[in-house]
């Protein structure tokens, strides 16, 4: 009896294991934690050098989209980049903190149109699959943007 309840009582924790290993790397028999559900998006993109990439690589799209690029024919590229990636770390839940001008300031003025914020997050999305970023972190990260489109789209 004594054995049997021992016996019960491995099988049970054996089982509640496997389940906690869920999404840790299935058959490893490692104690990874469970990637995906508990990671910040900032690290599930890749951190800052990888925020830094696929800002670079959009701000050229952008450049050479002939949908877009004459808002930006007198705009001051480079501080416009580290705009977008103080802005996409903060976003994604990183260390930085965003010190430019709010949304509706940034964009106050310029007409942009539900269209041209479509362009501009089509760019996003060619520099995301460039980088192979995965389908999760990539819709996480339009989440994250989507909510700005009020402020920035005024025509
Ligand atoms: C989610 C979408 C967008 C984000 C996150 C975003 C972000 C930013 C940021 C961080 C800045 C710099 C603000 C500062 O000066 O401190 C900026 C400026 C600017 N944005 Fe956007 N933007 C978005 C959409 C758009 C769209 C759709 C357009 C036009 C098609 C646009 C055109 C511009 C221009 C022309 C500037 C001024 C650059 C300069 O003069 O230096 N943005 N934006």
């Amino acid at each position: 009896m004594r054995i049997q309840m021992t016996l019960m009582a491995v099988l049970a924790s054996l089982s509640l294991a496997a389940c906690h290993h869920k999404d840790g790397g299935a058959g490893t028999g490692t104690t990874t934690p469970p990637a995906g559900d508990t990671k910040s998006l900032f690290d599930r993109l890749g951190g800052q050098d990888a925020i830094n990439a696929v800002v670079d690589d959009f701000v050229g799209n952008v450049a050479a989209d002939a949908r877009i690029n004459a808002f930006f024919a007198n705009a001051d590229i480079p501080h416009l980049k580290q705009g977008l990636k103080d802005q996409i770390c903060a976003a994604s839940g990183g260390p930085c903190v965003y010190k430019g001008k709010d949304m509706k300031t940034a964009h106050a003025g310029m007409g942009v149109k539900s269209s041209d914020f479509d362009a501009l997050v089509e760019d996003l999305k060619k520099s995301l699959d460039k980088f192979k970023v995965g389908p999760k972190e990539q819709s996480d990260l339009l989440g994250a943007l989507g909510p700005m489109k009020g402020d920035i789209v005024t025509k």
